[in-house]
């Protein structure tokens, strides 16, 4: 089978297509025929070295996002059958309740060789089956980025019909943020820093849009745009840069979903939050329960994930590549065909 590895973690050239012989699942294990793969942020990160939460195997297999079919099963699988279409969960670990330490070292393309492979084996537990209705290509974007943007919204206070969501720009986890906020009759604003991504996020479903670049002081934007209230939710990627301007503007009693921690460096004035009562609430994408539960709506509600690009196995540099320009909006896909 064909797989990429990362020898060292110098940048995306490092990327190692390699030829090896298809695992084998053990007793409660699934072989999984990897059909494509999405790239998040964090990949670039791990690319690059700019990533460490826990140890990581030497030669890591990247990218902890993918969907594929049940090639082949172990003794003792009961969950799924050969044939089934799943994706794997993001922290192999985290079945359900609150996030725990040791659920935390758990996460494919980190701690754990990632999806960027022909063939994976995986334990029982730690797949999902995908939406019927979404490619693979589609169901490949739900492990990190849609169960992110749903946690926000849904993981612990649930966003209600007529709230107002804030998504900061136009990137994969913001783009689910403004579909799940529709999906449940909310509206949805959306920054960007750039006006055709902008249209092209209306075009999706939000309902407002600023450009965070020719207004930098977007949060005056937002909260005129909201009557002076401000939004009910923040879907918070952008980090100490951006979280002063979020909890501006947020409403007296609003959820920040803390989510990012790198775009953009800066300090934080902790008074806003604490006199407009805030919640700030840390989000690590979610556990296998909420990947099932949010299949489950995106099953009902039709929803499609947005998929920028879709590049060859043999093309994984160029989607890096890609990403790393920020000239996407959504997803960018790697086909594993
Ligand atoms: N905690 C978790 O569980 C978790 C899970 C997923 C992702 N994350 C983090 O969330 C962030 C987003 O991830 P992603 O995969 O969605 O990234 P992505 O697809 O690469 O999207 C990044 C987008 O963020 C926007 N952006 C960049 N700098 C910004 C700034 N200063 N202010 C506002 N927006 C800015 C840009 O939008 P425009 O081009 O429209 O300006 C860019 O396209 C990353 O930091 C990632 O590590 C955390």
């Amino acid at each position: 089978m064909r797989l990429y590895r990362l020898p060292t973690t110098n940048g995306i050239d490092d990327l190692t297509l390699l030829e090896e012989a298809p695992p084998v699942p053990g007793r409660g294990q699934v072989l999984v025929r990897m059909r494509a793969a999405a790239l998040n942020y964090r990949d670039l990160m791990v690319a690059t070295g700019r990533f460490s939460q826990g140890a990581a195997p030497t030669a890591l297999i990247p990218m902890s996002d993918g969907a594929g079919e049940v090639a082949a099963i172990g003794d003792g699988v009961d969950r799924v059958a050969v044939g089934d279409r799943v994706a794997p969960t993001f922290m192999q670990a985290w079945l359900g309740g609150p996030l725990q330490a040791r659920y935390n070292v758990t996460a494919l393309g980190g701690n754990l060789d990632g999806v960027l492979a022909e063939y994976r084996v995986l334990d029982q537990d730690g797949v999902v089956h995908i939406p019927a209705a979404l490619s693979f290509e589609e169901a490949a974007t739900l492990p990190c980025a849609a169960l992110t943007a749903w946690n926000a919204l849904f993981g612990d206070r649930v966003l209600k019909p007529g709230e107002t969501v804030l998504a900061l720009g136009t990137g994969g986890v913001s783009i689910f943020a403004i579909q799940f906020a529709r999906m449940a009759g909310a509206k949805a604003i959306v920054t960007s820093s750039s006006d055709a991504k902008l249209e092209r996020a209306m075009a999706l479903g939000a309902t407002a849009g600023v450009n965070y670049a020719r207004h930098p002081e977007w949060q005056d934007e937002v909260l005129a745009l909201t009557g002076g209230e401000g939004v009910d939710f923040v879907v918070e990627v952008g980090g100490a840069g951006t979280l002063q301007r979020a909890a501006q503007a947020a409403r007296f009693g609003g959820m920040i979903g803390m989510i990012g921690s790198s775009f953009a460096a800066g300090l934080v004035d902790p008074a806003p939050i604490m006199r407009k009562g805030l919640a700030l609430r840390g989000i690590r994408i979610g556990s296998r329960d909420m990947f099932e539960a949010m299949n489950r709506a995106v099953a009902v509600h039709g929803l499609r994930p947005v998929i920028d690009t879709v590049f060859p196995f043999t093309e994984a540099k160029a989607a890096y590549r890609h990403l790393e320009s920020q000239k996407h909006l959504g997803k960018v896909v790697i086909a594993i065909d």
